[in-house]
């Protein structure tokens, strides 16, 4: 009697939820992706339970690699076409998660050591023996950084990273190929709480007013390109994973 009971409770429950939408019915995973990558939708907290599996197809198959490619193609096009002052004020900013670090497969953390020893290997060995077409085909953010060093401009890595984890940041960064920058912004502790937007349209602010020309910006984040002197140009990098404001 007590379970036919408490078996109708949860079956009442679980009826309401559906009509509440809790459970969201006919999403289009591609239409959803969309509307996330043009920040028409927002401020999302979690994948819908009906895309998880596109979009674990999506980061883990080739679509996201040459979505990513155009992104970067388009990047280093733009980059080529500037004329630099050569002042050591033409900066280029990159934000470090899902741009410059992949996060696939390895789903590096901000406090976890980038699990990439065996890679690191290769990596510098590909460098020096040429297969310059395959690393620039698997690490799309380490081809734009390489492309724009010779150029001429000046990195900038701007992480909503707490200050704290700089030294595993460093680590990773090195380990993946990017030996040199200009500055490596983290978050500070003032800054904890505010969010990604105001936190990075302050630090650019504050580059922009030290005489930095910001000619390009690449991130994943809407976050990292609007705002305040977002520079003369941004680039998005697809990210259906995770939004933050
Ligand atoms: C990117 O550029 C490379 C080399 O210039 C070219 O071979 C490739 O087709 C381009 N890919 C895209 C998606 O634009
Ligand atoms: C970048 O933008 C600034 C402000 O709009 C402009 O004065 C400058 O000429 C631009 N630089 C380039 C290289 O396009």
């Amino acid at each position: 009697m007590r379970l036919a009971a408490l078996l109708l409770f949860f079956a009442t429950v679980f009826a309401i939820s559906r009509v509440d939408g809790y459970i969201e019915q006919d999403v289009d995973c591609l239409s959803w992706h969309l509307a996330v990558e043009t920040n028409n939708v927002r401020n999302w907290k979690l994948v819908p339970e009906e895309c998880e599996q596109y979009v674990g197809h999506y980061m883990l198959g080739k679509q996201y690699r040459k979505d990513f490619k155009i992104v970067a193609n388009n990047t280093i096009e733009y980059a080529k076409s500037l004329t630099l002052v050569g002042d050591g004020k033409d900066i280029w900013i990159f934000d470090i998660d899902k741009t410059t670090l992949s996060n696939l497969p390895y789903y590096a953390r901000s406090d976890a050591i980038w699990l990439i020893l065996g890679h690191y290997h290769t990596m510098t060995q590909s460098l020096t023996s040429g297969l310059w077409r395959e690393l620039c085909h698997q690490y799309r953010g380490l081809c734009v950084y390489q492309t724009l060093l010779p150029l001429g401009f000046k990195i900038v890595f701007l992480t909503g990273t707490a200050e704290r984890f700089k030294y595993i940041r460093i680590f990773n960064l090195k380990a993946a190929g990017y030996h040199t920058w200009e500055k490596l912004i983290l978050k500070e502790e003032a800054d904890q709480g505010t969010s990604a937007l105001v936190y990075k349209s302050k630090k650019r602010t504050e580059l922009v007013d030290s005489g930095c020309r910001i000619l390009g910006n690449l991130g994943d984040q809407w976050s990292d390109i609007l705002g305040d002197n977002s520079g003369n140009r941004t680039f998005k990098v697809p990210d259906p994973m995770y939004y933050i404001g």
